[in-house]
């Protein structure tokens, strides 16, 4: 059986179940497995005219063993998780007119329409299903740029087994992305707007580690977490590069390219994994805004934390991209006690540079560049005035990247990954395109819907947020036990 251990090196092997109810693991690190499963040519030949359904599930039992979850039971709980995505194929690739062999990977059909759809509607239904099966109950804490905080809402919400604590930087998501969170009606489901995050999303990372490591706390409301730190996460998103690879190569091993919008690297990293597992993507481009984050890391080798700067794509202004410690495991033997030193570095320094034989490694077939507010709006228009296509301000990064390296890499296949609806951002989609009459495919039926509904939730300074997180989910845990 494929069991899970901590990046860091810490503790001792879990199975899947216990990696993925637990979040992180015991010593602070992040579960990985113990060895990666490899996918042969043949296996993708076989798996080329597979439905993304179909696909998730030879991938996820890769990883889930049997005797843990039983294959009827995980056709359910895929059936569930996809079943109410938008489109039948779950993910579209259109190609684009207006650039040559370029495919746009639109990954936001789910119920919050951004790409963390595609890995919390599977993660919340299997914990969803762990916990039902052990009659037990999960107080989840989240902490959204924007995205991922309206997916675990919307994905818990009612579940008997789950209280979602969701925390979000008031201010710096936009009003569209709030309102899926605080017009949920559901009792279970609890947002948080936390007032003067300096740093954006990453200063609520950090109160929840501290939540975490305060052991009393954390077994007296049974925490844990379903962001990009769960193993479940990026197992689930390896399945999209999978798919697009199939969808879009007319034979196995012929070359493709993937061009990511990326901050936490939580995306990037299971598409790093797939790669190792086997999938033959050429070049995997990472796409920032002017937060660079990974393309420090990318290009000079260094993992350091700079000021934040508020951009058009606000959901990547991420400072610490947490997922790339669990990525670079793989690159170094996986020897993790390399990892403890580099992230304890990191944490008493703000910064780590990285040797060349470890940078040489980890860099090898990824190729990385940031694009400007105004290049990104540039985009946004050009691409809607050429061929009526409206991205998001996210996914026009990822467009924006892929032309800067374009006659560097050659003409072959690229995938850009789109990982919001433009709806989600109307205001930048009015910037871009000059006016204030947005048109209809900057509007969605939820969203437009939610607008109409009054919303709740709590409000905090973030430097009262640790206190009044403990205060609020442990009275909450007791009144409703
Ligand atoms: C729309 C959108 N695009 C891209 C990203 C970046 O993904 P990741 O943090 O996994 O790199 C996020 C989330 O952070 C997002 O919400």
């Amino acid at each position: 059986m494929l069991k899970f251990v901590s990046n860091k090196g810490g503790g001792s092997p879990v199975d899947i179940e216990t990696a993925i109810l637990a979040g992180y693991a015991p010593d602070g690190g992040l579960y990985v497995p113990e060895s990666l499963p490899t996918v042969t040519k043949e296996q993708l030949e076989r798996w080329k005219g597979h439905s993304y359904k179909e696909l998730a599930f030879e991938i996820l039992s890769l990883f889930i063993d049997r005797s843990i979850v039983a294959a009827s039971d995980l056709t359910a709980i895929i059936d569930c998780a996809y079943g109410t995505f938008e489109k039948e194929e779950v993910i579209p690739i259109p190609k684009l007119q207006s650039r040559d062999n370029t495919y746009i990977m639109e990954l936001f059909y789910g119920s919050t329409l951004s790409f963390k759809d595609i890995g919390l509607s599977f993660l919340c239904n299997l914990v969803d299903f762990f916990l039902a099966r052990k009659q037990e109950r999960l107080s989840i804490i989240v902490a959204t740029t924007g995205d991922t905080g309206p997916a675990a809402a919307s994905y818990i919400a009612g579940k008997s087994t789950l209280d979602a604590w969701v925390l979000y930087p008031k201010g710096l998501i936009t009003e569209e992305q709030e309102r899926q969170m605080t017009t949920l009606h559901h009792g279970n489901v609890h947002p948080v707007g936390v007032y003067n995050c300096k740093d954006g999303g990453d200063d609520l990372d950090l109160v929840i580690s501290s939540l975490y490591a305060n052991l009393e706390f954390k077994e007296q409301v049974n925490l844990s977490s379903v962001n990009s730190i769960n193993w479940g996460r990026i197992m689930i998103q390896t399945v999209h590069y999978f798919y697009g690879y199939l969808q879009v190569a007319d034979t196995v091993g012929e070359e493709v390219s993937m061009c990511v919008p990326s901050g936490a690297f939580g995306n990037l990293c299971a598409g790093g994994i797939a790669r190792k597992m086997g999938l033959p993507v050429k070049h995997f481009i990472i796409a920032n805004n002017k937060n660079e984050c990974l393309h420090r890391i990318f290009s000079k080798g260094v993992f350091s934390k700079e000021p934040i700067h508020e951009t058009v794509s606000s959901a990547i202004d991420i400072l610490i991209p947490m997922n790339f410690w669990r990525f670079l495991y793989f690159c170094v033997d996986m020897d993790g006690s390399k990892i403890r030193k580099w992230t304890e570095e990191f944490a008493t320094t703000g910064r780590v540079e990285f040797d060349d034989e470890t940078f040489n490694s980890y860099s090898e077939g990824f190729l990385s560049a940031s694009v400007s507010d105004d290049a990104t709006l540039q985009i946004i228009k050009e691409l809607y005035d050429n061929e009526s296509y409206l991205l998001d301000p996210h996914s026009a990064v990822a467009v924006g990247v892929l032309d800067k390296f374009r006659a560097e890499i050659g003409d072959h296949k690229v995938i850009c990954l789109a990982t919001a609806h433009p709806s989600k951002f109307p205001k930048v989609i009015g910037q871009a395109l000059g006016t204030d009459v947005l048109p209809e495919e900057a509007k969605h039926p939820s969203i437009e819907a939610a607008k109409r509904l009054c919303q709740k939730g709590y409000t905090i300074d973030h430097e009262h947020l640790e206190e009044g997180l403990l205060h609020a989910i442990s009275n909450y845990w007791e009144q409703s036990q």
